[in-house]
């Protein structure tokens, strides 16, 4: 059977380089990348395959089961990788049911609509579903996350994804659907949207802003290069074993403050500014409520069982980030000023 694989939450961060890998080195499947186009999605992401004859983009909310149904039908979907989702931790602090909304119920409209329309041939198709390592909570001493720790979620963005990884293995046990699971750590890389820490600094450093530093800036997040994690996820797709759940990261612990120091020293090099200028701009500001300590991934297992490993070290992971900020600048702009939105109806049109 030929593969039509649904990519949902394609025109994000992480979606969008999974997007990427998969329509270019698999030119036999077809992408079909839903989307709904939040304010975190961006189809400026994908403009290198905007007209491979693979990729098809759909605007769609995981929301409204009625359009998944049809678009289940009229692209007959083979396979799922789920990654849409709202994703920003401080968000969920301020909006938790849309968090609720999207990660739990969406999740579980897409659940019902492969369900019913693989009905009778469960056992030949796939339901990959993306989460992330915070479902396991915070850590507090020099222990992993390993794929048997107790799910512990402390943020109600963590409580929306922990409580859709629960329905995705409720559906494996209950309704025999063929599923995987895996958790990854901090991502960062091109096209991250400037919300998050990495990006943020960059662009602030950039136009010297202010670096706001959560708390004592002590917290401790485990990160790893995207295209990594994008590899990653086609290894557990293609190789995983269903049922099974694979813990992703690079063992590669880092203090916030250091990181943001890290930068400053990397953006006075590259911009030619004096060395220590850039870290003027670091402020200590009100601490994230419930802030998790620290994340730290245990991915022996993805590593012995499927082979998989990261290709770059954090210090050339990080180069490259800084370099793709500082050559895409209009990426940046359109982001903080709000035209990418503008870009789908340019595209698109009405549709
Ligand atoms: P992102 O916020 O950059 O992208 C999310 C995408 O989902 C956007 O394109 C958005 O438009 C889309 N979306 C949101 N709500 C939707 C809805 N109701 N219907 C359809 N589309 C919708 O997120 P990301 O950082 O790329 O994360 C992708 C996935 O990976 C998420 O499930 C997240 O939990 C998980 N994850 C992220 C990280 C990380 O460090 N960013 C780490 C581990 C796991
Ligand atoms: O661990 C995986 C998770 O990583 C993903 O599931 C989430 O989707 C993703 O957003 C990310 O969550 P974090 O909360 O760890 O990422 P964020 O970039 O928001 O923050 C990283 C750390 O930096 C965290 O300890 C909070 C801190 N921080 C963040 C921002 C935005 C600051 O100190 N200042 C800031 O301005």
């Amino acid at each position: 059977m030929k593969k039509s694989i649904l990519i949902t939450g394609g025109a994000g961060f992480i979606g969008s380089h999974v997007v990427k890998l998969f329509v270019s080195k698999y030119p036999d499947y077809q992408i079909i990348n839903l989307d709904a186009l939040t304010y975190a999605g961006n189809l400026e992401n994908l403009k290198e395959v905007e007209g491979a004859p693979n990729y098809k983009f759909v605007k769609a909310d995981i929301k409204d089961a009625e359009a998944l149904k049809t678009i289940f039908e009229s692209h007959k979907i083979t396979d799922v990788i789920h990654l849409a989702a709202e994703s920003h931790v401080d968000r969920s602090i301020s909006d938790p049911l849309a968090f609720v909304m999207t990660n739990v119920i969406g999740t579980v409209n897409l659940l019902n609509v492969a369900k019913e329309f693989w009905k009778g041939e469960l056992d030949q198709h796939l339901f990959y579903h993306v989460s992330t390592d915070e479902v396991y909570g915070s850590l507090h001493d020099g222990s992993f996350f390993l794929e048997t720790t107790p799910y512990d979620p402390q943020s109600p963005y963590s409580a929306s994804k922990a409580s859709s990884d629960h329905f995705v293995r409720a559906y494996a046990n209950t309704y025999k659907m063929r599923t995987v699971v895996s958790n990854c750590s901090n991502n960062y890389g091109p096209n991250h949207f400037p919300e998050k820490l990495i990006p943020l600094c960059i662009h602030n450093i950039k136009n010297n802003k202010p670096l706001p530093v959560y708390g004592k800036g002590e917290n401790v997040r485990d990160w790893l290069f995207v295209k990594d994690h994008a590899r990653a996820i086609d290894t557990v797709f293609h190789q995983g074993k269903p049922g099974e759940t694979y813990n992703i990261g690079g063992f590669n612990e880092w203090k916030n403050i250091d990181i943001v120091r890290l930068l400053c020293q990397k953006m006075d090099e590259k911009l030619g500014r004096e060395e220590g200028s850039s870290e003027k701009l670091i402020t200590y500001v009100t601490d994230r409520a419930g802030h998790d300590l620290r994340y730290a991934i245990d991915a022996t297992k993805i590593q012995q069982e499927l082979g998989w490993e990261p290709s770059l070290q954090f210090e050339e992971g990080i180069e490259l980030t800084i370099d793709w900020y500082l050559a895409n600048q209009d990426w940046l702009d359109h982001v903080t000023s709000g035209a990418y939105q503008d870009y789908y109806s340019e595209l698109y049109g009405n549709r």
